[in-house]
């Protein structure tokens, strides 16, 4: 078993508080991601949910019981770092299982958690050598069997692929999960990169701040975001967010002006009431539809970058400042005047305070 939740859990150094009352569930057996960017006290909650840090009020609940006075050997959790905090005078072997010698586990019980957690990362031709005489991401292998072999409740991982260079980040992120896969432990995984968040999860944590700002499957979050924060964070490249105003009301949906722009429809609702309001408005750059073309149009611009990545390509402008995603290759050039059409059903509309506003599921 490892389900976790946290019930209204704040963290202060001091006077500053740097958690704010968070609270959300985690089911035994998931793959959970806090995301956010850095210095959001995503380390801060995890050291908390471990016990290296006290809670400064609420409650960490681990399968249903107040842990918060329990200290950090005995909740049953096993954590990995950036900083592989490898033991360099041990041997891989030794690394692995110091931990468990600690606690006068049995010698061929830790023979056994040692070759079978070296076996699951091919760490088995490499007992025997110093963690100097590794490569980067063997020693993180290292890092996370050393954890394997407590046979965690919950695993918790804090940007523990951050020191890799980029191609064996990927290759180690299709390892965790196939990992979680074998092992259907409950995981908890820190990260500033929303990429790692989105290919990993199942669950994601959206922090900023101190502050959950959104709690979901990773589509979820990227087809629905709950505001501007989680729109702009989720996705690459990020949602276009443009300042707008509500100018009408028709049928129940926003009627939306762009400054220097004819207004146009959307399908967020909203009353007579709000006709004036400051909103802004977001659509992902895979929705905007592009043409070449001058005239009077509802919204268009003229080219100031192009990208061709041969499978897809991305057209920037400059005002209004947006990117397209063109599927393919694209014959535009810089300068060119090109109009955009934003199909209402694309559009996202948050209100004066960045929250989404509900939209209809008609066209
Ligand atoms: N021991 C500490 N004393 C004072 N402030 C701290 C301490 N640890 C973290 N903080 C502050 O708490 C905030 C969150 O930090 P942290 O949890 O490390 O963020 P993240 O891991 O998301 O980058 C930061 O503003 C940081 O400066
Ligand atoms: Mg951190």
């Amino acid at each position: 078993m490892g389900a976790l939740s946290l019930r209204n859990v704040r963290k202060s150094f001091g006077p500053t508080t740097v958690i704010h009352d968070v609270s959300f569930d985690i089911k035994d057996g998931g793959f959970t991601v806090f995301v956010g960017p850095s210095g959001c006290g995503k380390s801060t909650l995890l050291r908390m949910i471990c016990g290296l840090e006290s809670v400064s009020a609420g409650d960490v609940v681990i399968d249903g019981a107040v842990v918060n006075d329990i200290p950090a050997a005995r909740r049953g959790l096993a954590m990995v770092f950036q900083s592989y905090a490898l033991y360099p005078h041990m041997t891989v072997y030794e690394n692995m299982a110091f931990g468990l010698e600690n606690i006068a586990t049995p010698q061929a019980e830790i023979e056994r958690r040692v070759g079978e957690a070296a076996r699951m990362l091919k760490l088995d031709t490499y007992l025997q050598r110093k963690p100097t005489a590794l490569s980067g991401g063997q020693r993180q292998r290292v890092a996370i069997g050393r954890a394997i072999v407590r046979e965690p409740k919950i695993f918790l991982f804090d940007e523990p692929l951050s020191n890799l260079d980029a191609e064996l980040r990927v290759g180690m992120r299709a390892e965790l999960t196939a990992l979680h896969r074998r092992l259907a432990t409950t995981m908890i995984y820190v990260t500033h990169d929303q990429v790692e968040a989105m290919t990993m999860a199942d669950t994601i944590v959206v922090l900023r701040a101190g502050r959950v700002e959104q709690v979901g499957a990773p589509l979820d979050l990227y087809n629905n975001p709950a505001n501007v924060f989680v729109a702009g964070f989720i996705g690459s490249p990020r949602m276009n967010l443009l300042p707008a105003t509500i100018s009408g009301v028709a049928d129940g949906m926003a009627l939306i002006e762009i400054p220097g722009f004819a207004p146009f429809a959307t399908n967020a609702c909203a009353s007579a009431s709000r006709v004036g309001e400051n909103v802004t408005i977001g659509i992902r750059p895979e929705h905007v539809l592009i043409e070449h073309g001058e005239a009077a149009w509802t919204l268009g611009g003229a080219v100031c970058g192009i990208e061709q990545l041969g499978g897809l390509s991305y057209v920037r402008l400059e005002s209004p400042d947006m990117t397209v995603q063109i599927a393919g290759q694209t014959g535009l050039h810089l300068s060119d005047t090109v109009r955009l059409t934003l199909p209402p059903r694309a559009i996202h509309l948050f209100d004066h305070d960045g929250a989404a506003m509900p939209r209809s599921a008609a066209p």
